[in-house]
């Protein structure tokens, strides 16, 4: 089957084309540089940029497949968790041309998308279900930090999540009053691998916490009082690489650790991660040993697809719909708060 999916749930504009478990194209187009300047997304410049993308972007997806619209199985979209106003425009987007084409149309949890994304391997990408197994994953990004434990294909049960911060807002504020641009998250990680992760001891929190949970504004809130009480430091280049090294190394420890830790109390030999924030060299690495030590099998997204796009919600939409999982109707809203069970 030949499937166009979308996806506007923050600030990517995205199309992609599946066929078979294949990704034809997959076009992002996002709007870092738009909201740069106000230090964060601002949702309805996001929204109003998603109207004047998507059509080009879905065009250009089409394009790059090789095929025209009418040439399309069936029709998939972000149904939530996002903004509201930027999921409305590619979920009611979809919905029309599924409308239009009458053609199925399947609404997608953005966050069981990103589930799926380690499963696309490969240049170009390759679905690779066939080495589909069990596996615990760890979903971290600007908004999500999570643990999920994937029994098989489709099923899956949440085991904890942030109690405050996501991983990657901790890394763009704490940038931030390092004077790092946004996102800063891509900052800090090109200076820390110049810096000493010791140089500086910050918190490790909720790491000997028994439960699968993650809290991050406590190590935001003692960064900010360790800048206040040392502001020369950042007029020293290698002490703001020291300070982003020794940053990066508390956000990794607690996310590896904890990930680590749940996958060998669950008994799964499978560990994955997707989202913004496994763009991360040094979670890649330490997840890459820490994984190597404890005999588990590692997959994370490719670094083109552990961001937002269209890509994962195509996949895991032509899975639902060959396993005949009910589909939405048609005229079904969105979800902004959808959490994932
Ligand atoms: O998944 P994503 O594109 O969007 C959502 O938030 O859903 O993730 C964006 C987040 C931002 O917080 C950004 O700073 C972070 O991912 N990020 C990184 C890196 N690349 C992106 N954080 C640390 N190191 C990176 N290399
Ligand atoms: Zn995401």
């Amino acid at each position: 089957m030949t499937l166009l999916a979308l996806e506007t749930s923050c600030d990517e504009t995205s199309a992609a084309v599946c066929r078979d478990g294949k990704i034809l194209a997959n076009v992002v187009s996002s709007q870092i540089k738009l909201h740069a300047e106000y230090g964060g997304v601002v949702p309805e410049l996001a929204a109003r940029e998603h109207l004047k993308n998507f059509l080009p972007v879905a065009q250009s997806a089409l394009r790059e497949a090789g095929i025209t619209a009418v040439q399309l199985d069936a029709i998939a979209a972000t149904q939530g968790p996002g903004l509201p106003t930027a999921l409305l425009v590619g979920y009611k987007a979809a919905q029309a041309m599924a409308f239009a084409l009458q053609k199925p149309f399947i609404g997608i949890n953005h966050h069981e998308a990103h589930l799926y994304s380690p499963w696309i391997a490969g240049t170009p990408p390759v679905a690779d279900f066939a080495a589909f197994r069990p596996n615990l994953s760890l979903i971290v990004s600007g908004g999500h930090t999570m643990l999920v434990l994937v029994e098989s294909e489709l099923k899956h049960r949440v085991l904890g999540g942030t109690i405050d911060d996501a991983a990657g807002e901790c890394f763009d504020k704490t940038g931030k009053l390092m004077g790092l641009p946004y996102p800063a998250g891509p900052e800090i990680d090109r200076l820390a691998e110049q810096g000493n992760p010791a140089a500086f001891d910050f918190p490790r929190p909720l790491l000997h916490d028994r439960n699968d949970d993650f809290s991050f504004s406590g190590l935001k809130t003692s960064v900010r009082y360790f800048i206040r009480d040392h502001p020369d430091l950042l007029q020293d280049a290698q002490k703001i690489r020291d300070l982003c090294a020794s940053v990066q190394a508390a956000i990794v420890e607690v996310l590896v650790k904890k990930t680590i830790r749940a996958a060998k109390r669950e008994g799964v030999r499978c560990v994955t991660a997707s989202g913004g924030v496994t763009c991360n060299r040094a979670l890649r690495r330490e997840l890459e040993r820490a994984c190597q030590r404890h005999g588990l099998t590692l997959r994370l997204a490719d670094k083109t697809l552990c961001t937002d796009n269209a890509a994962m919600i195509g996949i895991l939409a032509e899975r639902k719909f060959l396993a005949n999982t009910p589909l939405p109707p048609l005229d079904e809203e969105i979800k902004p708060g959808w959490a994932l069970a």
